[in-house]
C-alpha cells in the first residue's frame, strides 16, 4: 500500500500501487475538477485536460508512471510536476494538489512540507511490483526452468 496525501484537503488515502490517481481521488470524494470539468468532463479518456494536478513526492520519477502523450500535449505550457489525474498510475507515496490552477494554501512551501513530513517510503522493486502468479510457463519459483536441475546435462 502507498499513501496519497492530498494537500487541499489534509487527507491521507491508502491504496495499492498500480491503480490511477484519477480513481483514488473520485472514490475517496474529492473535488477533482474546476467548473469546466464538472461541467463536462472525458470520463478519464485523456482528452478533456480538466482534472490537472500538481504532484510531489520524496522522488517525483518514480512516484507515478511517466507523462501519457495526452499529457505531453495537453501539459506542454505547464509545471514539470503538473499531470492529468486520469493518466497518471501511482507507484509510490506522493502528495498530490487537486486544482492546481487555483493555486492553493501555502503554496510551493506548503507543499515541499507535505513531502518532508511524508514517511520515507521505498520505491517497489520490479520484483515487489509483479504477482506472486507472473511466472513463465514451465518455470518454478525462482525463474528457473521446472525439472531442470542447474548442471544437468542430457
Ligand atoms: S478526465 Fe479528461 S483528461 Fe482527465
Amino acid at each position: 500500500m502507498v499513501t496519497i496525501h492530498f494537500l487541499r484537503e489534509q487527507l491521507d488515502i491508502d491504496c495499492p500501487a498500480g491503480v490511477i490517481l484519477r480513481d483514488v481521488a473520485l472514490d475517496a470524494g474529492i473535488e477533482l475538477y474546476g467548473l469546466k470539468g464538472k461541467l463536462g468532463n472525458c470520463g478519464g479518456c485523456g482528452q478533456c485536460s480538466t482534472c490537472f494536478v500538481a504532484v510531489a513526492g520524496q522522488d517525483e520519477d518514480t512516484c507515478l508512471t511517466p507523462r501519457t502523450a495526452p499529457e505531453q500535449r495537453f501539459l506542454k505550457k505547464r509545471p514539470p510536476n503538473w499531470r492529468l489525474a486520469c493518466q497518471a498510475v501511482i507507484r509510490n507515496s506522493l502528495v498530490v494538489v487537486t486544482r492546481p490552477q487555483m493555486g492553493w494554501p501555502g503554496g510551493d512551501e506548503a507543499l515541499a512540507a507535505a513531502v518532508n513530513a511524508m514517511p520515507m517510503n521505498a520505491v517497489p522493486s520490479a520484483k515487489d511490483s509483479e504477482p506472486d502468479d507472473h511466472k513463465g510457463p514451465g518455470q518454478d519459483d525462482d525463474g528457473a526452468e521446472a525439472g531442470i536441475e542447474s548442471g544437468e546435462q542430457d
